[in-house]
């Protein structure tokens, strides 16, 4: 089993935003992209009456987060899925007993250090290795299927889109040419492919170019905006009042869902022209960060993967009409 280390982002923060929501005995945190357990042990540690459904899509990330959340297994329940699945987890799990009181939820989303570290799972361009890049690797697509089987146009879209590529027609033209070749099936050779695609001039600047064609094609294997605008409603839903939501996104697109999903639930929808707030339309949550807080420069030296991290939290503070 890899090893790698994951230091969870904001850490502090996280903890400091959710541990008031999960005082009680028996408060339930539903940790929807669980990892190696960072941010959910720091909180298992400050939250003694806390409970944990940890979730990952990752089967590698759920029994490295098994060993290392042992000493408190009593208060702790993890689950193999998808993180639009939780209506259907919270419905099933059994501790604690009686009805599930939801007082937390995090989303840390995107892919994890392990996941980034280890080649095979074909994350990386700077290392050789087939081109998977699934979160689940018992499901779905690989990248190599997406690279070999999208027509033109559509795998240009999506790295403009996905990957806010300038070049994406250029690189997708390249692509279809030297597949018609022989199938891409490593993270070198599409690393290669897509440098040689970009002007020269460019080349030399901005990092490795292959960096936004490995983003692209990472968010669409895994549905992973499809999956969060579903995702983040249907798990907002379940939270009790006086639950906390706090979300760490890593870009702009990404960030984008999260913000409008936050901003329209804690926004009043009296529609105008009424002279007093009606009381169905009155926000269910309140913000409880203004705009998205970032890591110090301190953190992103010493964690230099927290760069482009934004972390917006907000709290139930009204049921449902
Ligand atoms: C940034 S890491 C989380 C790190 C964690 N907070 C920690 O402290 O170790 C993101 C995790 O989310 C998981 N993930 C990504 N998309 C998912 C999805 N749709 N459903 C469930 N888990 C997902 C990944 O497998 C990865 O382990």
């Amino acid at each position: 089993m890899d090893r790698a280390q994951h230091v969870p982002v904001l850490a502090g923060r996280v903890t400091a935003l959710l541990s008031p929501a999960l005082a009680a005995e028996g408060a339930v945190l539903v940790d929807a992209t669980l990892g190696r357990a960072g941010h959910a042990l720091a909180l298992l540690q400050a939250c003694p009456g806390m409970f944990l459904i940890g979730i990952d899509a990752d089967v590698a990330a759920i029994e490295a987060a098994g060993e290392l959340l042992a000493p408190y297994a009593a208060r702790v329940t993890l689950v193999h899925a998808r993180y639009d699945e939780i209506p259907a987890i919270l419905a099933a799990v059994r501790r604690p007993p009686g009805p599930i009181k939801v007082m937390g939820l995090l989303f840390d989303l995107g892919v994890s250090s392990p996941q980034l570290d280890e080649p095979a799972r074909g994350f990386a361009y700077a290392q050789d290795a087939p081109l998977d890049m699934r979160m689940d690797q018992t499901a779905g697509r690989t990248a190599a299927d997406i690279v070999n089987g999208y027509p033109p146009a559509e795998l240009a879209r999506i790295l403009r889109e996905y990957g806010e590529e300038r070049f994406a027609r250029r690189i997708a033209e390249a692509v279809v040419r030297e597949r018609a070749r022989a199938p891409i099936t490593s993270t070198q050779r599409l690393s290669t492919i897509v440098r040689d695609a970009i002007p020269a001039a460019t080349r030399r600047t901005g990092g490795n170019p292959a960096k936004r064609t490995f983003q692209a094609l990472r968010i669409e294997v895994n549905d992973e905006l499809g999956t969060l605008r579903r995702a983040l409603p249907a798990a907002l839903d379940m939270l009790a009042v006086g639950g906390r939501v706090v979300v760490l996104a890593y870009h702009s697109l990404e960030d984008r869902i999260v913000k409008r999903e936050l901003v329209r639930r804690t926004a009043d929808q009296t529609p105008p022209g009424l002279p007093v707030p009606a009381d169905a339309a009155a926000p269910q949550f309140r913000l409880l960060t203004r705009g998205a807080e970032r890591p110090d420069s301190e953190e992103v030296t010493s964690n230099p993967r927290a760069a482009s991290a934004r972390l917006r939290a907000a709290e139930r503070i009204r049921q449902a009409a």
